[in-house]
């Protein structure tokens, strides 16, 4: 069975995260979250990522926009195994809380602080430290080999 993942942010890191996760055999990208209708929006359809939104309140824009939601972050939450947050750095309490609450795992990204999740993750420096935690964040994208 494939890992589930979420990806919450589809900008700069999001979409090249996205594409990573799909490009491998054991893992489908269940859903891409976005706040506005921009041309990210437009490229994650074309590339057959289903849309969501942080929350009912983005959905007039996209409707305006003529660009299809499957339903808000949530929704999403309810179908992933794991979320990659690519938000804005400072966005990683708030949404910590609900990932706890609906029982799946995250990473984050640099802009986070490391208290965060109390593990900053480098794959050359401790790969075999991140199997099995719940929560990481990575040091940041041009140091993680990914
Ligand atoms: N860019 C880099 O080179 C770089 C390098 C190292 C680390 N990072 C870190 O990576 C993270 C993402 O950076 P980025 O450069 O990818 O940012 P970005 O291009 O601004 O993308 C942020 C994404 O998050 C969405 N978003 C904004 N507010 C949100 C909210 N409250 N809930 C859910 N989604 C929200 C935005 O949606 P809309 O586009 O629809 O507004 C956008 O898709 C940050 O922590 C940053 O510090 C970035």
């Amino acid at each position: 069975m494939k890992v589930k993942v979420a990806i919450n942010g589809y900008g700069t890191i999001g979409k090249r995260v996205a594409d990573a996760v799909a490009a491998q055999d054991d893992m489908e990208i269940v859903g891409v979250v976005k706040t506005r209708p921009s041309f990210e929006a437009r490229i994650a359809k074309e590339k057959g990522y289903d849309l969501y939104v942080p929350s009912n309140e983005n959905n007039e824009e996209f409707k305006k926009s003529k660009i299809d939601i499957s339903g808000t972050l949530v929704d999403l939450l309810e179908k992933a195994d794991i979320v990659i947050d690519a938000t804005p750095g400072d966005t990683g309490e708030e949404y910590k809380k609900l990932y706890e609450k609906h029982g799946v795992k995250a990473i984050w990204q640099g802009g986070e602080e490391h208290e965060l999740t109390g593990f900053s993750f480098n794959s050359e420096a401790n790969y075999s430290d991140a199997i099995g935690r719940d929560f990481a964040r990575v040091v940041s994208c041009n140091t993680t080999g990914s």
